[in-house]
């Protein structure tokens, strides 16, 4: 809901529990008022009220206190907004006007030099106390005016009550061991966060959670602020000089250039969304899997089904007859969609040749794939392929006909990463060729899911030709964007799978058209709790594609552990299997069957209920609950047992203390005020031990 107060000048969003207020002052300064518990328009006007704070010398008097800080005036500040012609850099607005439309409230400004318009974008949704902010660019002058650059563009700036200490905590990683949850306090200064590497990248995920005054998992405070961009971007997080806390984040990574605006031309900056709330840590990622689920995530309530997948089991060496007696095995055990990895295409045996030829390979294929789908539908599974469309080895036939066609600055050397090289997705014949490619792939067999690769980052991403600052770098990430829209819409039955070499391309933007994502090429069951954890920060569990996969961990470390361990583990998401299975014994066979229909039962409570984190995965016992409506699932690990200790009773979250919860295994009956105070006894053992443990109220 949106109330305007203040002659119209002063908004208040109001969402689930919280209220965003902010208020234009007779100068056209765009000033925060509120960002956290639900106020009334009368407070916010109360606020508006208030005077501006003394005037010192040597300090701004809008700097923290401004909905999106220009470059240039009295600031001091990272501006959000950087434009610059030849003769003027730097920005000063007048509000021309506002406008409300739904949920929606739209600010514009302009800046008459430079003949700029901006329009700050904000939303907040009855069902949640997400606030969306964006922002628009757009040159509104004549034919023939100068053209600007805008060397930044960021989505909004938030700005956080002041606190005596602010903690920061992150997901940073590297590949195979992405999302693991950092928290650190935050001293003045700047903190900046971000890919320069054209994907999201491995290393960090678009978000920053902060807390003050130490919230834990169920309680406190906690502000949190999420980009929707799968390119290079940037979240800088800055305590100014009096203790204000702000947060800036938009597209691209340096203030060296975002794109060129011609007359006529307008950029929208991706979403960066910002959460308060008060229940802690829980809370917040609650709230987080909810506003997806409703409203980011295609489909979010469909349930995603148990899928097999051959990368780790066959690598490059793959054939039709070895794929089809996998595919018997995968249905065996009760898999239901079933997914051809990478090597199936053009003169694709190893990674050194074939990215770019979406054909399948003769001598592999010799029917094309339409055979293998026909059988694995014969078997009542799905068919799934793997592609990796923004990519071309030098040794293809794409390559050799249009070696022009990938990023390069021209006399420079083309780097390669993994024997690739870029494609320039900003050219239109290359997502001509692409729409095409993928197009006709999916009209020639029928294909159910697809698995979207990216296996490198942008090195040399020149665009020979076009002026400085190139948009090659956003038109990218839209190009990619508007293909996975098209074959989405010419393709409903499709879905899509996201994965960058693991988890490298995580974020709200590219969640909002795949259905599931790849979160780390680790399949280690133990290594993938820290994972997880930091995932679930953010994202629902019903997104987080896990595999099984072999023991000892050929992929990465060598660890054994047991089927169950590995199972269990696997189940906290999106249930997957990525063995060799045609080397699993008849006893391993079975006991998969009886894991995945365990999982079975539990999916609509793991993949649509609540999450909460009961213990993190550091060492011991760790454990993650779901519940849904009447019904509750528990996973729990044990990493090691020391000394014969027992493992304490895992107090569990989110139930009715008045009613009594029986578990269908055991018939156990156990009170809700129970489980809630002591806690479920587990009985874990050993190391690498784990279990399941439902429970329904009744
Ligand atoms: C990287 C992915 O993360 C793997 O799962 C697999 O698909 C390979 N690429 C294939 O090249």
């Amino acid at each position: 809901m949106i109330e305007t107060g203040g002659n119209g000048r002063t908004w208040l969003l109001t969402g689930a529990a919280g209220s965003y207020a902010l208020h234009l002052t007779d100068r056209d300064e765009l000033v925060h008022l509120h960002w956290g518990p639900r106020i009334s328009l009368a407070d916010a006007e109360s606020l508006a009220a208030e005077p501006p704070p003394p005037y010192w010398p040597f300090e701004s008097q809008l700097d923290g206190r401004e909905e999106y800080p220009v470059e240039g005036g009295p600031r001091f500040v990272r501006p959000a907004l950087s434009v610059r012609t030849p003769a003027v850099r730097g920005t000063e607005w007048r509000h021309t006007g506002s406008a409300t439309d739904g949920d929606e409230l739209r600010l514009r400004f302009a800046d008459p030099v430079h003949h700029l318009g901006l329009t700050l974008h904000y939303r907040m949704r009855a069902d949640s106390d997400v606030v969306e902010r964006w922002a628009t660019v757009a040159h509104d002058g004549p034919a023939g005016a100068l053209g600007l650059e805008l060397l930044r563009a960021d989505a909004a700036a938030w700005t956080l009550p002041r606190r005596e200490r602010w903690r920061l905590s992150q997901l940073h990683g590297r590949w195979a061991a992405e999302s693991r949850l950092v928290r650190s306090d935050l001293a003045p200064g700047e903190k900046v966060l971000g890919s320069r590497r054209g994907h999201t990248g491995h290393q960090h995920l678009p978000w920053v959670a902060l807390d003050a005054e130490g919230a834990t998992e169920e309680s406190g405070e906690v502000y949190g602020c999420a980009l929707g961009w799968s390119g290079s971007w940037r979240i800088a997080v800055q305590q100014l000089p009096d203790g204000t806390m702000q947060i800036t984040g938009g597209a691209g990574h340096d203030d060296s250039g975002l794109l060129r605006l011609a007359p006529g031309g307008t950029y929208t900056t991706p979403v960066f969304a910002g959460l308060w709330s008060d229940g802690g840590f829980g809370g917040a990622s609650r709230a987080w899997h909810a506003w997806q689920l409703a409203h980011v995530i295609p489909d979010a309530g469909r349930s995603r089904p148990v899928l097999y997948n051959s990368w780790e089991a066959t690598g490059f060496d793959i054939s039709e007859e070895q794929q089809r007696a996998l595919a018997r095995r995968a249905a065996d055990i009760g898999v239901e969609l079933f997914v051809v990895d990478d090597a199936w295409f053009g003169a694709r045996v190893s990674d050194r040749a074939g990215l770019g030829d979406w054909t399948p390979n003769p001598d592999r294929f010799p029917g094309g794939l339409k055979p293998l789908a026909d059988e694995v539908h014969g078997l009542g599974m799905r068919f799934g392929i793997w592609v990796e469309p923004e990519m071309v080895n030098a040794d293809s036939d794409l390559y050799r006909a249009r070696p022009d066609w990938v990023q390069h600055h021209p006399g420079r050397t083309r780097t390669e990463f993994r024997n690739q090289l870029v494609l320039n997705l900003a050219r239109d014949d290359v997502q001509a060729y692409l729409w095409e490619q993928l197009d006709g792939l999916l009209s020639s067999a029928p294909v159910d899911y697809v698995k979207w690769d990216f296996n490198r980052c942008f090195t040399d991403a020149g665009w020979p030709g076009e002026p400085y600052p190139q948009r090659l770098w956003t038109e990218h990430v839209h190009a990619l964007y508007a293909l996975l829209d098209r074959l989405r819409a010419a393709h409903p039955g499709v879905a899509f799978e996201s994965c960058s070499g693991g988890g490298g391309r995580i974020d709200l933007g590219i969640l909002s058209r795949t259905d599931q994502v790849w979160t780390s090429d680790n399949t280690d069951p133990l290594d993938r709790l820290a994972i997880q954890h930091g995932f679930s920060q953010l994202h629902p569990a019903r997104a987080m594609a896990a595999w099984v996969t072999d023991s000892p961990n050929s992929q990465l470390n060598g660890r054994v552990s047991s089927l169950r361990f590995r199972f269990v583990s696997a189940m906290a998401g999106v249930l997957g299997i990525g063995g060799d299975l045609t080397g699993w014994g008849e006893d391993e066979i079975a006991e998969a069957r009886e894991w995945v229909d365990l999982y079975k039962e539990i999916r609509p409570v793991v993949q649509h209920g609540e999450l909460y984190r009961l213990r993190a995965p550091d060492g011991g016992l760790s454990a993650v609950q779901y519940v849904r409506g009447d019904d509750v699932v528990v996973l729990a690990w044990l990493q090691a047992q020391h000394y014969g200790e027992q493992q304490p009773p895992l107090r569990l979250r989110g139930l009715d203390p008045g009613a009594a919860y029986a578990c269908p295994d055991t018939s156990a009956v156990h009170r809700g005020s129970v489980l809630l105070h002591r806690g479920l006894r587990t009985a874990l053992r050993g190391d690498l031990d784990a279990a399941v443990f439902r429970l329904r109220r009744i």
